[in-house]
């Protein structure tokens, strides 16, 4: 009987799923690297979601014995060597669509806050101030908003954005006309998103070819008062470049749920006015959580026991 390790608080759901296809389960959080070496060897397959890094040290040991596929709860595969992995054989599986929906509406909530100015104004209001004319905000409604990737997620946070009546205009360069009629988007160059967006929305993988797509070049050719969601990773905004955009008011609001070093715990963006951070709450969800946890229970038991 295969054998896995859960090395990430996963819905209860995973495990019992893992254990009616008949696969043995093993549910161990907060494992260092040196005690995953250690037990590696003893597991077929090894299921994360993004607080255990599978290092090179750890897929080695693991390869050494038995294992066969490590698994990722969501759509990042960030906290995994891939290619350490592939070097020992062993298949890296994610769930690509199971936090689509709830990580689009994050975003979409980002915007919210964003254009409402929500999170002072709950702030100012429980102070007891009471500061009505000092929250002007703006209507979402006939705004243009600048999809950066449309992909699984992009595609929703576009389809929602419809619902809103915004005009959405996306940069993605794997994006066939085709699609983009079928989404309703024009499909433009990033320099002319960056002149027309009244809102940036990035949805995009961290790659060389992504990394600090909004940097102060960037920035600086968006209209004046822009406002820049990030729900897709850290280092696709240049922090440094958006702190100093944001104090001369270039930009004029980001919100951020994930940042250049996480857990950001400290960083000098904190503090600047018009910002909002969450802690990479994107795919945080009930629904979500589920939804992946199933997901690659039920990939990496289907691989385990038929090869498929
Ligand atoms: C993902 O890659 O699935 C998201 O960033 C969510 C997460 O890591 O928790």
């Amino acid at each position: 009987m295969p054998k896995v390790l859960i090395a990430d608080k996963l819905s209860p759901r995973a495990a019992k799923l893992f254990e009616e296809r008949g696969v043995e389960v093993d549910v161990v959080h907060g494992l260092s690297e040196e005690d995953l070496v250690a037990r590696m060897g003893d597991y077929d397959g090894l299921a994360v979601r993004s607080a255990t890094k599978a290092t090179a040290a750890v897929l080695e040991a693991g390869a050494r014995g038995r294992l066969r596929v490590v698994g990722r709860a969501g759509i990042g595969v960030d906290n995994i060597d891939v290619p350490a992995a592939t070097a020992h054989g062993v298949v890296v599986m994610n769930t690509p669509y199971g936090n689509a929906v709830t990580t689009a509406e994050h975003a979409i909530a980002m915007m919210f806050a964003l254009a409402r100015q929500l999170p002072a104004a709950d702030r100012s209001t429980q102070a007891g101030k009471w500061e009505k004319s000092k929250f002007m905000g703006v209507e979402l409604s006939g705004k243009t908003l600048g999809v950066i990737g449309c992909g699984n997620i992009g595609s929703i946070v576009c389809d929602r954005a419809h619902g809103l009546r915004m005009k959405v205009v996306a940069y993605d360069p794997f994006l066939s006309p085709d699609r983009a009629q079928d989404l309703g988007v024009e499909k433009v160059e990033l320099e002319e998103l960056l002149r027309r967006a009244d809102i940036i929305t990035l949805h995009v993988p961290l790659t060389d070819q992504t990394r600090g797509i909004l940097d102060a070049e960037a920035m600086a050719k968006c209209r004046k008062g822009v406002l820049i969601v990030n729900c897709a990773r850290g280092g696709l905004v240049v922090e440094t470049d958006l702190k100093a955009a944001l104090e001369s008011g270039q930009v004029g609001g980001a919100a951020l749920d994930v940042f250049e070093v996480e857990p950001a715990k400290e960083n000098a963006l904190f503090g600047t006015p018009n910002l909002i951070c969450t802690p990479h709450l994107g795919a945080s969800t009930a629904e979500a959580q589920e939804n992946v946890a199933l997901q690659v229970a039920e990939q990496m038991s289907d691989y385990l026991l038929t090869g498929a």
